[in-house]
């Protein structure tokens, strides 16, 4: 039988949605602090096909989910285009900064990132051989403009304030970043695909930021590009997209694109996604990530009425962003419990 994930993201309702978490790999799980101590820290352990292997399975062990996401981050991209990258405990990454057209030129070009990346390519192998048979394995890779975001400012920033300065003073030097990043994104998610990834998952966290035709040019044309490279050189692999906080643009996105999927963070309304980006495929999401800190009736109620908005058409059970570290473990497994009881053949 085909993988659940596999058939909703070739378009067929199913009784109950598969599910799996954004950063389902992560501090939440003792396991994985543990793991990653051993490693060193979180960069090391990016590096290390068979720890990351391994943190990748913690999660499926644990609830069973539909889906293992490799255990690696957008944040490695840059690293093999040149940059300098690394992680502050208890802040987050920091980044050499790229500026100006001088600091475009200075990136290695696309075909050079295999060098740096080829211990991710090591982890897929590992888990093609080590997840369960009904386990799906994805693949990802930041979106462009994400990962430019971070090129730019050498940090996470709340508004994104470097990057669009920098779109503003050099917008040919900011396109050719955003080129370069693209290019290296296609050499990178193919290679990810030949070492056994089943889909795809770009993630644009910071698509929000961008407004009217800049989100046209730095958000969806990128994806599309990629989209239609990926899907040149790998005939079927299914992509997912993640414009998150796009708001009014997350309808059309996927027919604009050619993303099989689209994700949709806690923001969206379920009742509205329906109606207006379900009608064109499978969506993924939305549950509010905060239900995994503090559980209860709402966790239930809410996932509930997520399942039931979506229940119409090809859905992926998934929350809006990221889970934290300070989500309890057993809000995720009432949260598994809650959509598999909601299973019409299912006597429980
Ligand atoms: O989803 C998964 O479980 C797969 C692994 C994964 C990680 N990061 C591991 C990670 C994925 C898909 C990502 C994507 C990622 N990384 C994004 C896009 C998705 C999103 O969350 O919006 C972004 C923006 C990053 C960049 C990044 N990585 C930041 C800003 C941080 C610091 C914030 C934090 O949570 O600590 C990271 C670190 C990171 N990436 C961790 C993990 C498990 C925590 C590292 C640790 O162990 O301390």
């Amino acid at each position: 039988m085909t993988k659940k994930i596999l058939r909703a993201l070739a378009g067929e309702t199913l009784p109950t949605p598969p599910v799996w978490m954004m950063r389902q790999a992560g501090r939440y799980l003792p396991e994985y602090r543990a793991t990653r101590a051993e490693a060193g820290d979180f960069l090391s352990l990016c590096y290390a096909p068979e720890l990351a292997a391994e943190v990748t399975l913690q999660p499926i062990r644990r609830f069973g989910f539909d889906a293992a996401i490799l255990f690696a981050d957008i944040l490695l991209i840059p690293q093999a285009l040149g940059s300098d990258v690394w992680f502050v405990t208890g802040e987050g990454p920091r980044l050499s900064t790229i500026t100006d057209a001088s600091g475009v030129k200075a990136l290695k070009p696309a075909a050079d990132v295999h060098e740096t990346l080829s211990p991710v390519y090591e982890t897929l192998r590992i888990l093609t051989r080590e997840l369960p048979r009904d386990t799906t394995l994805i693949g990802f890779a930041g979106a462009p403009w994400t990962v430019a975001t971070y090129m730019v400012a050498g940090r996470g920033t709340p508004d994104q304030g470097p990057a669009h300065a920098f779109k503003a003073e050099d917008r040919a030097a900011f396109s050719a970043l955003i080129d370069r990043i693209a290019e290296a994104t296609i050499e990178y998610l193919s290679a990810q695909i030949e070492a056994g990834a089943e889909v795809v998952k770009l993630f644009d966290s910071w698509a929000g930021s961008l407004k009217g035709e800049d989100f046209d040019e730095f958000s969806l044309a990128p994806a599309r590009r990629i989209i239609a490279a990926l899907k040149e050189r790998h005939p079927g692999i299914p992509v997912i997209a993640f414009p998150r906080e796009a708001g009014p643009r997350y309808e059309g996105f996927a027919r604009a694109t050619g993303a099989d999927c689209v994700a949709l963070d806690q923001s969206v309304d379920p009742a509205w996604a329906a109606a207006h980006v379900q009608r064109d495929g499978c969506v993924q999401g939305n549950l509010d990530p905060r239900h995994m800190v503090t559980g209860g009736q709402a966790l239930i109620d809410e996932t509930r009425r997520v399942v039931e908005a979506f229940r119409g058409g090809p859905h992926i059970f998934n929350l809006g962003h990221g889970i934290t570290p300070d989500a309890d473990p057993d809000n995720v497994a009432l949260m598994v419990e809650t959509i598999r009881a909601m299973d019409p053949g299912d006597s429980a």
